[in-house]
């Protein structure tokens, strides 16, 4: 092998093959380099320090997710003065925190006080209240900000220009008094914003939190279980991960918010659109129709069960085909439903009726 391209990380020899920052190689050599503002669908930004590692050479500490590896670097990602670092400035972020934000947790799980648990980190340093300005009146429906829980990390901003292309949010102000907010600092509503609850998604404090949840008091979400699931809403085929407090409604259980997987791992990269993201709210009203109905002889819609509403609707496709023959029906599914049921209703159409009149609402 060729020395030109090797780098050594923690005294382990690293074959550099392609463009890549030290966090990216660390990972890959199973490194867990602790991280804030790094996501993997935006350009590194480098700037909540938390990432910092030792170069030989090197005067200052350097930002592992914003510095590409290059051959001969050597590279510490965990020693005594990296471990210092660290312990430091998370107690700085904390001195501006909540005093008591795992009591206070009510969202997802906030990644800085894990790492302060992970580091041993309680926070000496003398509270300050935060300066930062919030909206606490926005009357969109589903983004909560709360300020005091930012650690200015801009990866929601990023998120809202790089990913959702629309740029909703800014960090606004300087200094201690640096807050997110819209420009002239009107609702989200009255912004380009398109509420995909994608900055709710990349927040890692969850200083950006979800309406419905936070303020209906559900279980915070590490104590609820994930379900994954293909979303309904179009025919893109999103995964999302059901939420579910399994011990309400009587053990029935209660889907309580739907997050996106983490990013690389299914189609849509941690990504949803503000349906599949916020649209749930009907699993639980009371309008919401639980069985089947079958309209009686008296005109009626009747509740009826499964097996009774599979034998009427064949019933009566049975007898339009005895009557008018198969061409006389016609079949249509739902770009709601996924590849597998499209793929059953024309199976059903073309297999059992003998009719290729099938279509599906997407094809139109
Ligand atoms: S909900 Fe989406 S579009 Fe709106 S501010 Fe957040 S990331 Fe931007
Ligand atoms: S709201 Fe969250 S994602 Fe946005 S800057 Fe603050 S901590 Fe970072
Ligand atoms: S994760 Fe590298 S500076 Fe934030």
């Amino acid at each position: 092998m060729s020395k030109i391209n090797l780098a050594n990380v923690d005294g382990v020899e690293y074959e550099i093959s392609q463009s890549e920052t030290i966090l990216e190689s660390a990972r890959k050599l199973g490194k867990e380099i602790p991280t804030l503002c790094d996501d993997s669908r935006l350009d590194p930004n480098g700037c909540c320090r938390m990432c910092l590692v030792e170069i030989d050479g090197w005067p200052r500490m350097a930002p592992a997710c914003a510095t590409n590896i290059s051959p001969g670097m050597k590279i510490i990602t965990e020693n005594e003065r990296v471990r210092r670092h660290r312990e430091t400035l998370i107690s700085l972020y904390l001195s501006d925190h909540p005093k008591n934000p795992k009591d206070e947790e009510k969202g997802a799980p906030n990644q800085l006080i894990l790492l302060a648990e992970k580091y041993g980190v309680s926070n000496g340093w003398p509270h300050l209240e935060s300066k930062r300005f919030e909206r606490e009146d926005d009357p969109n429906p589903f983004v909560h900000f709360q300020a005091d829980k930012c650690i200015l990390c801009a990866r929601c901003v990023r998120y809202c220009d790089e990913v959702e292309g629309v740029s909703a949010i800014t960090l606004a102000g300087r200094g201690s008094d640096t807050t997110i907010a819209t420009a002239d600092n009107v609702s989200l509503l009255e912004s380009t914003c398109e509420l995909c609850g994608g900055c709710i998604d990349v927040c890692p404090t969850g200083a950006m939190g979800e309406k419905m949840p936070l303020f209906s008091n559900e279980l915070p979400e590490r104590e609820l279980s994930k379900v994954r699931t293909t979303c309904n809403y179009c025919g893109v085929g999103c995964q999302m991960d059901l939420n579910i407090d399994s011990k309400a409604n009587n053990g029935r259980g209660k889907v309580v918010k739907v997050t996106s997987p983490p990013p690389g791992t299914t189609t849509n990269d941690g990504n949803l659109c503000v349906k599949g993201r916020f649209a749930y709210d009907f699993i639980e009203h009371k309008d919401r129709i639980m069985s089947p109905l079958i309209r009686g002889e008296d005109g009626i819609l009747h509740e009826a069960s499964w097996d009774e509403a599979m034998q009427h609707a064949s019933k009566g496709l049975l007898a339009v085909r005895e009557k008018h023959g198969s061409d006389a029906l016609g079949f249509i599914s739902s770009s709601r439903c996924t590849g597998e049921e499209n793929y059953l209703v024309q199976k059903l159409s073309r297999a059992v009726f003998n009719t290729n009149n099938v279509h599906q609402c997407a094809a139109t």
